[in-house]
């Protein structure tokens, strides 16, 4: 019998590309978030939000990584500077930032199919976003790192792009009712620890 690659964790498919995220992709991002970060992460409505908050001026700041058939293997969620004011959780320490909130990009999530993981997608994924924002003139990126991501692996790849540490939120995710992996029901007790990347202090 053959496994779908999306079915069996231990196979990758051969060619994977980054592409912008399109409105048709939509409903195939809300099933794999669903599977890979928890149950109920993002609602139909709020993906259409977010898909909004990602474009500007004609430029698409989120992505998808897609095999040759279209199916995804990992999402990066970014909203250029001016289309977003919190995370998604509690806590934002932006007088601690070089940068104002308008002029910051926000790396809203990331997530790759846990086949993926440790293979420098997230580096590649978030890289091509960064690529965008420098080219409409953002000066930093804040995100908010998950502490309890496998091996700290969100924070590691974040620290290889240059972020640095801002501040450390417990239980930041506790009113989002979703079914985190690790938690396993709501509500979530898993920490966030805001990072920032200076894009004018560092130019590639
Ligand atoms: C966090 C994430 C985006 C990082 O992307 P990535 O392509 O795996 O990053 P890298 O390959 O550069 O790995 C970073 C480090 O974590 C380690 N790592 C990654 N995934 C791992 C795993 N599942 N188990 C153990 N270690 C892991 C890597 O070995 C690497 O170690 P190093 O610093 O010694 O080189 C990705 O692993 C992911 O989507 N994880 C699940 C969801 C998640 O945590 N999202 C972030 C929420 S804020």
């Amino acid at each position: 019998m053959e496994l779908r690659p999306s079915l069996n964790r231990g196979m990758v498919p051969s060619t994977l590309t980054i592409r912008p995220l399109l409105a048709a992709d939509l409903e195939a991002v809300r099933r794999f978030t669903d599977r890979e970060i928890g149950g109920n992460y993002f609602s139909a409505s709020e993906l259409n939000e977010i898909y909004e908050r990602s474009g500007r001026a004609g430029v698409m700041y989120s992505l998808v990584l897609v095999d040759e058939r279209g199916e995804i293997y990992g999402v990066r969620i970014t909203y250029p500077p001016g289309n977003w004011q919190k995370g998604k959780g509690q806590g934002l320490t932006p007088e601690r930032w070089p940068h104002a909130l308008e002029e910051t990009g926000y790396f809203q999530s990331i997530f790759l199919s846990s086949a993926l993981s440790g293979q420098g997608w997230g580096g590649r994924l978030s890289h091509e976003s960064l690529v965008r924002l420098r080219k409409a003139a953002a000066k930093g990126v804040v995100c908010h790192s998950w502490k309890e991501s496998p091996n700290n692996s969100s924070f590691r790849y974040l620290q290889k792009l240059g972020f640095v540490l801002i501040a450390e939120y417990p239980s930041y995710w506790q009113n989002v009712p979703y079914n985190c992996t690790r938690c396993l029901k709501p509500p979530c007790q898993c920490t966030a620890q805001e990072m920032y990347l200076d894009l004018v202090e560092r130019t590639a």
